[in-house]
């Protein structure tokens, strides 16, 4: 049973909706060739596309031949929209919520859906939250790594995740027993990073260590102490960067430790066999990094990803976990899919 928990999906077509909502900034589709299409942002191409992107059987074919059994879909992050007016990215995500929920219907053994919500608006969030949950069936949602400034709220701050205006989204979650799956997205320094596809290489890693950091030091795990949270690409630059983080958090209390005094390592996994507090997925690309990930976290709390259909994923989802030999046959049993499961409650 293999379970590649980071894959994106998106809808074949959807309204055009710069004329829609009468504003720039929106993404379209270009189908400019048969099974391609391109991501248009205005006149500039984003990232061009096939139709593994948005075709079911095409999934499943790639699915067959790599031996993945389940495939966790979620949106492109690029389509979070939470630069936009609320209630136009709320439309957004019921748009692609139910694109998603019902290719999950249509292959229910080969599927399992995350949602997407309006993140720069708490409330509406939390009701598509909930929706995704009660009405769609989908065992949680996903994140992005922070909430980017809002010309529409007149909000001209960043949100990172420990924003206490966000504490709603990860209470009702909470609540509902729904999982978190935090991508990173607007990256850190990218307009320090115009060439060499830099965002994507170092950006995304110091997003996604900012997010992780951002939850510990805010206390954000007390807080919702059942929350289940995983992050993309091997938890980014901070597994590497821990013992600097704990470091710091020892040295400077006065400025790590203001809103938690707990140590960030405590959320890692224990000696004892107590895995981490968190999930982070197996999307490092390099065998010394997922070996000290499975010592940081604990086998189940890593979880085969491959960032299908994009090329910066694992072409073939879990070649990596299968080369490392040495890896016992019930730890590459949580790597595939128990650690998996046990994020999504499934
Ligand atoms: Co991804």
């Amino acid at each position: 049973m293999k379970i590649d928990l980071h894959t994106h999906i998106l809808p074949e077509r959807w309204p055009d909706l710069v004329e829609k909502f009468g504003y720039p900034g929106w993404v379209r589709l270009d189908h400019h060739a048969p099974c391609r299409a391109k991501m248009m942002i205005g006149d500039r191409v984003f990232r061009e596309i096939e139709d593994n992107c948005w075709s079911p059987a095409r999934r499943i074919e790639d699915c067959d031949r790599t031996g993945v059994s389940v495939q966790v879909l979620s949106t492109v992050p690029v389509l979070f929209s939470y630069w936009a007016k609320p209630a136009d990215a709320l439309e957004l995500s019921r748009i692609l919520n139910d694109h998603i929920a019902g290719v999950v219907r249509g292959q229910p053994s080969r599927f399992i859906g995350l949602g997407t919500v309006p993140l720069q608006d708490p409330d509406l969030a939390c009701r598509e939250l909930e929706r995704c949950v009660r009405e769609l069936g989908m065992p949680g949602i996903e994140i992005g790594t922070h909430v980017e400034p809002n010309t529409f709220t007149g909000r001209s701050e960043h949100w990172n995740l420990n924003e206490p205006a966000l504490l709603p989204v990860f209470q009702t979650a909470e609540r509902l027993g729904a999982c978190i799956f935090v991508h990173p997205w607007d990256m850190v320094g990218k307009e320090r990073m115009p060439k060499y596809w830099l965002p994507w290489l170092v950006g995304m890693p110091a997003e996604t260590s900012l997010a992780i950091c951002s939850m510990i030091f805010g206390g954000v795990f007390e807080r919702v102490p059942k929350l289940r949270v995983a992050f993309a690409h091997g938890g980014g630059a901070f597994p590497f960067t821990l013992g600097r983080i704990e470091h710091g958090w020892k040295v400077r209390p006065d400025l790590c430790a203001v809103d938690c005094k707990v140590n960030p390592r405590e959320y890692l996994a224990r000696g004892d066999g107590r895995p981490a507090r968190f999930w982070v997925d197996s999307l490092v690309h390099d065998a010394d990094a997922l070996r000290m990930l499975i010592r940081q976290f604990g086998e189940s709390r890593v979880c085969l990803g491959s960032d299908y259909p994009f090329p910066l994923g694992e072409k073939e989802p879990g070649r990596l976990i299968a080369s490392m030999h040495e890896l016992g046959a019930d730890v590459v049993d949580q790597l595939l899919g128990g650690a998996a499961r046990a994020l999504l409650g499934r």
